[in-house]
């Protein structure tokens, strides 16, 4: 097994969440790569401090700079908010260390341009976090898709729903103001988890248009006043495709505000002669449509199904935990040149095309019209 040093920049949510995928390692049987937490940076102590839980994690620092300055650190993993995704993926890249980014990679499109130029530059193995593919579902509904065995696709949905924001009076935090998640909102929030299977698939939309809605204008600011919000919450994303030369409906749909939701992931691809539909909102469930001179909704009870074999018995479910560490396993691997196949994370191409579509989004919903891509 080779270690892989990592550093973390940001250990807010999604810091700790990778931290603990890291720490479970031991769960997966076919890899030949193990991250090895060994730094972090936080603005916060309070934040460095529950990273006293993991033993490896010997560098904690609120200066980034010290991180990128250590010499064993080979990865490293940015999840700050998106106005320093550009300047902190730079940094990273300029001191000669591999980067695993989080979405949107960058606050907008000319941000991710600028990104990309120099990823491509540097030469160093850059991918964007995007863990909901590594569900089982959502693999087989890509490899039905990608086989292209249900016939003429007639309309593919795919879509990411939570509803935490429902509740007014939850505080605001920088993903509510478009000065830090930047103008696209839930586009920047959301955008890559609908955007990253159709994109993979090569159904990029060639004519989009949208419709932006925004939630509460003002919230708590959580020291006992109140402070406005000005991003888009929901996005209703009305596309074209083209899939095996036909023209075909992509709907993408993003939302803070989806009442009943948590966090569900989820994609339907109809065809004429098959089709599929996976939610994470049942994360064992997949249906399968088939037809003969009857039609069918076969429901299938997945187990633990995921692309990297793990420990885990075959007929457990798997959950966003899971996911994670299968992302990692998946960068990890293709770090080494061994993913064999198997399904890899987004690459510095794909997160791209994603603001390429948030961009044309916010230009549909600010002039009201259906803009061409
Ligand atoms: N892949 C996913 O499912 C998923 C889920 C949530 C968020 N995200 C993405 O992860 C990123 C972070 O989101 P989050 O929810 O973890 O945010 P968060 O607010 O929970 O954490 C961000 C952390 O960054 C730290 N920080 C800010 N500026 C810093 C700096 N200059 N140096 C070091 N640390 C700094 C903050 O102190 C905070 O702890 C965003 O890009 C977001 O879109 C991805």
């Amino acid at each position: 097994m080779k270690d892989i040093h990592i550093g973390i920049i940001g250990g807010g949510l999604m810091g700790r969440e990778m931290a603990s995928a890291f720490a479970r390692w031991c769960a997966l049987t076919d890899v030949t790569a193990r991250p090895v937490l060994t730094a972090v940076a936080d603005l916060n102590p309070a934040t460095l401090a529950w990273f006293d839980c993991i033993p490896s994690c010997v560098q904690k620092t609120t200066e980034y700079k010290e991180l990128l300055a250590n010499p064993l650190i080979d990865v490293v993993y940015v999840a700050v908010p998106h106005n320093l995704h550009e300047k902190l993926y730079l940094d990273v890249l300029a001191a000669g260390k591999d980067l695993f980014a989080e979405k949107p990679f960058g606050i907008d499109l000319d941000s991710a341009r600028r990104i990309v130029a120099e990823t491509k530059a540097s030469g160093r193995f850059v991918r964007c976090s995007s863990e909901m593919p590594f569900f089982p579902g959502a693999q087989r509904a890509f490899e039905i898709a990608r086989k292209g065995t249900i016939g003429r696709v007639l309309e593919v949905v795919s879509g990411f729903h939570h509803s935490s924001d429902l509740d007014p009076t939850k505080a605001a935090n920088w993903k509510r103001l478009n000065a830090t998640c930047g103008e696209g909102g839930v586009l920047n929030d959301l955008g890559m988890h609908a955007c990253h299977l159709p994109v993979r698939l090569g159904w990029k939309p060639t004519r989009l248009f949208a419709q932006l809605q925004k939630g509460y204008a003002q919230r708590p600011d959580g020291k006992g006043g109140q402070t406005a919000c000005d991003t888009w919450d929901n996005a209703l994303l009305h596309t074209w495709t083209t899939v095996a030369g036909d023209a075909v409906p992509l709907r993408l749909e993003m939302k803070r505000l989806a009442p009943g939701a948590t966090n569900t992931w989820f994609i339907e691809i109809l065809g004429t002669q098959g089709g599929v539909r996976y939610s994470t909102a049942e994360p064992k469930t997949l249906w399968l449509f088939e037809r003969d001179k009857e039609q069918w909704w076969k429901r299938t009870e997945l187990g633990f199904g995921t692309p990297f074999k793990t420990v885990t018995g075959g007929i457990f479910e798997p959950g966003f935990p899971d996911v994670i560490q299968q992302m990692w396993a998946a960068y990890l691997m293709e770090r080494e040149g061994l993913l064999d196949g198997r399904f890899g994370c987004a690459t510095p191409e794909e997160a791209l095309a994603t603001h390429e579509i948030f961009a044309a989004a916010l230009e549909s919903q600010r002039a009201g019209t259906v803009v061409t891509l």
